[in-house]
Order: C-alpha cells, then sequence, then structure tokens
C-alpha cells in the first residue's frame, strides 16, 4: 500500500501568500501544487442560506461547508454548522439579525443555483433576481423557498472566527418538507429522506472558464450487515451488542462473563502499558466475535 503525503499547512499558506484571494477561488489543483482539497472535503450537499439585514432586505447565499448535527441529552436538538467567508452579505446578515433559513436545492435548480451565487449588490434579493418564489417561515424573519425540498429555520446559539471565516452554529427550530416528498419517501424502503431528493453535491470547481461542478447521489440503498452488534438497535450498549452476539452464537453464555469482565478491568484502568493483558484478551475476544 503507497500512500502520497501532502504538507497541507505550507501548501495553503504559499498560496494565501501568492493569491491572497477569495477562499472559493484560491483551490489549489494538481497543476500548481500536486494536490486537490477534494482530498479533504467530500462532495457536499449544497444549500441555500437566506438571510435579512436589520432594515429587512433579504439575502441569499449557496453554501456547502456545512452540516446537521443532533446534540446529545438532555435536549437532543437538531443543530447546523457551516463556515461563511466575512466578506459575504450573508455573515454580514447572519451578525446582524442571527437568523436565517436553509433551503435544500434540487437537481432542477441548477441553474438558479448558479444565478443565486452571483456577486449581487447588498441589499438587492438573490430570490427576486432569480425568479425563486418566497416561502413564509414560522419561527424566524428570513422566508424560505418554495422551489426546494426543505426549509430549515434556523437561530445562531454560538460562532466562532477562523481566520477570514465564520463558522455560525445554529438551532433547528422549524422545518418545511414539500408534501410529494413526504409522501413519497413514506413510500420508499429504508425512508431516505434527502437521500432521495435528488440533490446536487459540489464536487469540484473546474473548467474553462472554471464553474463549480455538482455530482448527484446514486440512490441505491445499500444497508450494513446485521449479523453484528446489537440485535434491537442501532448502536446500542456494549453489554446489548455481547447479550447479542451470545443469541446469535457466536459465543457462550461464559464467554460473554469473561467479556464483561474484562470490560469492567479495562475500564477501571485503562492504561495500555499497565493493564496490557486485560486489552490484549478483550481485543483478541472482539476480533473473534466481528470476524467470525
Ligand atoms: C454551491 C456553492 C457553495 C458555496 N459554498 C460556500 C460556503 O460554504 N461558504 C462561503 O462562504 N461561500 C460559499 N459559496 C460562495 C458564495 O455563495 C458566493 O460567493 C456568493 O456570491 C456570496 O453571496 P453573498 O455575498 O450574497 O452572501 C458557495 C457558492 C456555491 C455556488
Amino acid at each position: 500500500m503507497s500512500f502520497s503525503y501532502f504538507d497541507v499547512q505550507s501548501i495553503f499558506a504559499e498560496t494565501e501568500r501568492e493569491q491572497k484571494g477569495d477562499f472559493t477561488e484560491c483551490l489549489e489543483t494538481y497543476e500548481t501544487t500536486g494536490f486537490s482539497h477534494r482530498w479533504i472535503q467530500p462532495p457536499v450537499a449544497c444549500y441555500f442560506v437566506t438571510t435579512m439585514d436589520k432594515k429587512g432586505n433579504v439575502n441569499c447565499t449557496p453554501v456547502s461547508m456545512g452540516t446537521a448535527f443532533q446534540s446529545a441529552p438532555p435536549n437532543m436538538r437538531w443543530c447546523y454548522a457551516f463556515a461563511m467567508n466575512n466578506e459575504r452579505d450573508g455573515r454580514k446578515n447572519l451578525d446582524e439579525t442571527g437568523e436565517c433559513v436553509i433551503s435544500y436545492y434540487p437537481y432542477d435548480l441548477l441553474r438558479e443555483s448558479e444565478i443565486v451565487g452571483l456577486p449581487l449588490p447588498k441589499g438587492i434579493s438573490e430570490i427576486d433576481v432569480a425568479g425563486l418564489t418566497p416561502l413564509p417561515s414560522k419561527k424566524v424573519k428570513p422566508c424560505g423557498i418554495a422551489e426546494c425540498v426543505s426549509n430549515l429555520e434556523a437561530k445562531v446559539i454560538d460562532s466562532i472566527c477562523v481566520d477570514g471565516s465564520t463558522v455560525y452554529i445554529f438551532e433547528i427550530v422549524e422545518v418545511s418538507v414539500r408534501s410529494e416528498y413526504i409522501e413519497r419517501d413514506k413510500v420508499t424502503p429504508h425512508e431516505p429522506g434527502l437521500g432521495a431528493a435528488g440533490l446536487l453535491f459540489e464536487v469540484s470547481i473546474k473548467g474553462e472558464p472554471p464553474r463549480l461542478n455538482y455530482m448527484r447521489l446514486d440512490t441505491q440503498i445499500h444497508p450494513t450487515p446485521d449479523d453484528i452488534g446489537c440485535d434491537a438497535r442501532w448502536i446500542g450498549t456494549f453489554e446489548e451488542w455481547m447479550d447479542s452476539e451470545q443469541r446469535r452464537g457466536k459465543i457462550t453464555a461464559d464467554v460473554e462473563r469473561e467479556i464483561l469482565k474484562l470490560n469492567e478491568q479495562w475500564k477501571a484502568n485503562p492504561d495500555p502499558e499497565v493493564n496490557r493483558g486485560v486489552k490484549e484478551q478483550l481485543t483478541k475476544h472482539l476480533i473473534n466475535i466481528v470476524r467470525a
């Protein structure tokens, strides 16, 4: 197995010195440095972020550097995080009013996505220029977009500056989903939701002239194996997992007891040197289970 290693700190420091560009323009290529940042950033489903300034002017920015996540109990809030260059009008509005709507767009809006990404004067609405339809929101001031698959109404709960960009963290407070997509999902095996909604994934900025290139998702479903892990829940606890393996017949009740005991001994002292024997035995049992 051979690997190519890239000192990305110096590659991007050099880029910064030479180009001093907007970060969407200074994308390193194989021709210039032998590296492509696409080995860091995988294809990402893109979305529009609609914001409003204090005066009520609407702005809409296509964004791809972010993702949804769920907070753990006690609140289990659905959250979102993305980064915007500090020069973006959308970023200025987020600092002013702290609200946005994140709207996932389907393949049909490929042309509109380019229009929304154009450098329109601040205060002129990309939604109007692109001919999209505002969808009133329930809990935030900015609107959603009726042609989009789903609209996530979001409020800023935190932000952090990283160089000339700001990473925002939002709580999703309301979601609207086009009814036709919901009805189709309910009768689609494995209910893939946005996975089967024909979203566009940013893959590269290449070509003459340079353009952002999208890919679409292969909608075939590939379930992960059900002969490993907890037999009742998705992940479950370690004890539930071992119970399940015993029910499957991969381990006897005695071996299960031994594994649980080793786990207690390991948790009491997770020092790889001092408790090396316990670690090795526990690892061996788990290897036997997952490779059985
Ligand atoms: C598909 C797509 C994804 C983008 N992702 C981001 C992003 O994640 N962060 C960012 O700052 N700019 C991103 N951009 C660039 C901005 O959308 C673009 O510069 C836009 O003109 C900024 O608009 P605004 O100044 O009205 O906010 C993206 C553009 C496109 C087309």
